[in-house]
């Protein structure tokens, strides 16, 4: 794993862009996954301000609540309509939705959209504290496929800053596998702030464990982290 280290928020947030615009250069029908949470938020300002085209890239969201209405100004797809739809013409978006009857199906149509589509070719992701990518949590063993997971409550907290309280927030979300993670050509994951710290460390740390689901980045062969010094903690 590459790890860039950037002075603070926004220069972490122009570098990520970087690396977005430059996969939209090389390849401009590019498959993006894309995450939500503060980490990214001045990623996509930067995207949207960059004035590239984005007319033939499409883009699938690792994750969104369950159950939530797409209109819900908490849902994920209200974030990113709010940060980057609505500003720039893109091919297609794909998120999980939210509002599906019966989430069996809902997985995978969205497994098989990501397939039909060709694969993620960067996937961009943010980091729990937990360690959780997606909403894949600290367990004894992680799904492959895209499936419904049972938050944990120091997610619920960690989300709860965004709802009226905690007991607003859903108990349970849809998100990517770590498999549909692992599939992708290539990842970028972002990191600001100190409470981020241990976290990279252990995502660094040469161990893999199902406790802390980054750690599992270390066996894909093309990952890039960019911290800010905060995240990057003593080292
Ligand atoms: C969001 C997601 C989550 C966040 C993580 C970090 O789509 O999948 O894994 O990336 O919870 O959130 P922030 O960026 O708010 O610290």
């Amino acid at each position: 794993m590459k790890k860039i280290v950037c002075k603070n928020y926004d220069e972490m947030s122009k570098k990520g862009a970087e690396i977005i615009l430059e996969q939209i250069k090389e390849k401009s029908d590019s498959i993006l996954g894309l995450a939500t949470g503060s980490t990214p938020i001045g990623l996509y300002k930067c995207l949207r301000e960059s004035g590239a085209d984005f007319s033939k890239v499409s883009s699938f969201n690792l994750d969104e609540y369950y159950p939530l209405k797409k209109s819900n100004d908490q849902s994920y797809q209200y974030f990113m309509n709010d940060n980057l739809f609505n500003h720039v013409t893109m091919k297609s978006n794909d998120i999980p939705n939210g509002e599906a009857t019966d989430t069996a199906a809902e997985c995978k149509r969205y497994d098989e959209a990501i397939e039909a589509a060709g694969g993620i070719d960067l996937q961009l992701l943010g980091l729990g504290p937990n360690g959780h990518v997606g909403f894949n949590e600290p367990d004894d063993a992680l799904s492959v496929g895209t499936h419904v997971v049972e938050l944990t409550q120091s997610t619920i907290d960690a989300n709860a800053r965004f709802f009226a309280s905690a007991d607003d927030v859903p108990k349970k979300a849809i998100t990517l596998g770590l498999g549909g993670i692992m599939k992708a050509k290539k990842i970028l994951v972002l990191a600001s702030g100190k409470n981020k710290a241990e976290i990279v460390r252990k995502m660094f740390s040469g161990e893999v464990t199902t406790q802390v689901p980054a750690s599992l980045l270390q066996l894909h062969p093309d990952v890039t982290v960019i911290v800010d010094e905060e995240a990057n903690g003593d080292k």
